[in-house]
């Protein structure tokens, strides 16, 4: 059994839902037309449901599809590189899309998404739960971010470390126990 660790809350779900519902505003300001939200897996599914959620308070109808992407990361290789485990199965070309993901660290993720589904034909925003910055090894920004997020590892909110803490309803960080 995994073993319970204390999390210390960053971001509660207050917080994180009236953010979103901000997001959600900021983002019909812009009037998308045939709007499709892809959210990059897995970190993302949370956040995704709920923007969905806020979207449609902001009069909007949404769809959604999903990308698995895994970066190959290796203390060897400086060069992340970015495999696609899962394709989006609509076809994007002169849609808006938003593209949606749970932490902007390199960038090279989203940066990868989002020239994907641009030489495709789509209309592509970006739009990040987190940023962590001064991290960035591509040059990429996102068009809406949730939160500033402090150079820490953090989980829940579909966030993880090692496929646990996804299912926590807020941001936090899991605290190490002394001696360890
Ligand atoms: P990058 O921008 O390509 O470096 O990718 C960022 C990805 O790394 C995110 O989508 C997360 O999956 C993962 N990641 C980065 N920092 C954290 C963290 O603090 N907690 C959990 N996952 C993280
Ligand atoms: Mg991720």
């Amino acid at each position: 059994m995994v073993q319970e660790r204390r999390v210390r809350v960053l971001i509660d779900e207050d917080k994180i839902a009236r953010r979103n519902q901000e997001i959600a505003a900021d983002i019909a300001k812009r009037d998308p037309k045939d709007l499709l939200i892809v959210a990059i897996l897995k970190g993302s599914f949370m956040f995704a449901a709920d923007l969905m959620r806020a979207l449609h308070h902001e009069g909007l109808m949404p769809q959604v599809e999903f990308m698995h992407l895994s970066s190959y990361r290796d203390a060897t290789v400086s060069s992340g590189q970015v495999v696609i485990l899962k394709d989006v199965e609509s076809d994007v070309r002169d849609r808006d899309v938003i593209l949606i993901d749970d932490i902007l660290e390199s960038g090279r993720t989203i940066a990868f998404a989002k020239d994907l589904l641009a030489a495709r034909g789509a209309r592509v925003l970006t739009c990040c739960l987190l940023e962590k910055p001064g991290k960035r090894a591509v040059s990429i920004e996102a068009d809406f971010v949730g939160f500033s997020c402090p150079d820490l590892f953090v989980v829940g909110y579909g966030m993880d470390v090692a496929h646990s803490y996804r299912q926590l309803p807020y941001i936090g960080v899991v605290e190490t126990e002394a001696g360890e």
